[in-house]
C-alpha cells in the first residue's frame, strides 16, 4: 500500500534564518505527523544543516536537497555531493525539476546519472519530469514525459525501484495558479505507473510513488490527491507557509 508523500520544494527561498522559522512553525503546527503520511521538506543547499538540526523535533518530516553531482568530488565548483548530503541526514534529492533543466543546462543524460549516483549512496531521488505548454497543445505531452521518465529510468536497478520517486510536473502549472485538473494529473500518472511496470513489474509499479506538482494549494489538494494514481504532492509556493503546508498534510490524512 503506497502512503502520501507531501513534499515541499523551497526552490531559492529561506537561508537558515527563515529555515528555522518556517520549520518551528510547521513543528507547532503538527508536534507529529499523521501516521499514514510522510513529509519531506528541501530547502536550499545553505540551510540544510540548520534544517537538520530543526527536523529533529518534527518526527515524520524527512529531508531532500533540491540537487546534487553526480561525481564523488573534485572540481566542480558550486556543486555538492551524495556524501555531502548523507552528512547532513538528507534522505531524499530533487533530480531534473524543470527549473534545472531550463536554466542550468540540466538533460536527460545528466539526470540518469544523478538519478543512479544518489541511488547507489542511499538518496531517494524524486525524478521530475513534465510538459510544457506548447507539447501539451501540440498533443506531444504523453510522449514527452514517458521519454524523460524511460531515459532517467533506464539503468535503475529492479531492486532499488521503490526508492524512486516520480514526480509529474507540468511546466505550465508551475508558479502560475493554474493546476492540472484531475483527470489531466490522474491521465499522466496512470501512464506513467504503466511506464514504470513494463522497465520494473507491475508489483513494484505499484509501490512507487508518483506525486503531482503545479500550483498545488490547500483549495485543490483534496481533488487531485484523491486520484488513484496521484500518490502526494510536489509543492512550491504553498509549501512556504507553515499553514497552507500542514494543512495539505492534514488533507492528505484525511483521504488516507
Ligand atoms: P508551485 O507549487 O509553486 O507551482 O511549484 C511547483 C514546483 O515546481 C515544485 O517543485
Amino acid at each position: 500500500m503506497r502512503r502520501f508523500l507531501i513534499a515541499g520544494n523551497w526552490k531559492m527561498n529561506c537561508g537558515p534564518k527563515d529555515t528555522s522559522t518556517l520549520l518551528q512553525g510547521i513543528g507547532n503546527k503538527m508536534e507529529t505527523m499523521p501516521e499514514d503520511v510522510d513529509g519531506l521538506v528541501c530547502p536550499p543547499t545553505i540551510s540544510l544543516t540548520t534544517a537538520s538540526v530543526e527536523l529533529q523535533d518534527i518526527e515524520g518530516i524527512a529531508l531532500g536537497a533540491q540537487n546534487v553531482h553526480y561525481e564523488d568530488n573534485g572540481s566542480y565548483t558550486g556543486e555538492v555531493s551524495t556524501q555531502m548530503l548523507n552528512e547532513v541526514n538528507c534522505e531524499y534529492v530533487i533530480v531534473g525539476h524543470s527549473e534545472r533543466r531550463q536554466y542550468f543546462g540540466e538533460t536527460d543524460k545528466t539526470v540518469e546519472a544523478k538519478v543512479n549516483k544518489a541511488l547507489q549512496d542511499d538518496l531517494k531521488p524524486v525524478v521530475c519530469v513534465g510538459e510544457s505548454l506548447e507539447q501539451r497543445k501540440d498533443n506531444e505531452h504523453m510522449l514527452r514525459v514517458r521519454k524523460q521518465v524511460e531515459a532517467a529510468l533506464v539503468s535503475v536497478d529492479k531492486d532499488q525501484a521503490e526508492d524512486v520517486v516520480i514526480a509529474y510536473e507540468p511546466i505550465w502549472a508551475i508558479g502560475t495558479g493554474e493546476s492540472a485538473t484531475p483527470d489531466q494529473a490522474q491521465e499522466m500518472h496512470k501512464m506513467i505507473r504503466d511506464v514504470l511496470s513494463d522497465l520494473f513489474s507491475e508489483d513494484k509499479a505499484d509501490e512507487m510513488r508518483i506525486l503531482y506538482g503545479g500550483s498545488m494549494k490547500p483549495h485543490n489538494a483534496e481533488e487531485l490527491l484523491a486520484q488513484p494514481d496521484v500518490d502526494g504532492g510536489l509543492i512550491g509556493g504553498a509549501s512556504l507557509k507553515a499553514d497552507s503546508f500542514t494543512e495539505i498534510i492534514e488533507i492528505a490524512d484525511e483521504l488516507s
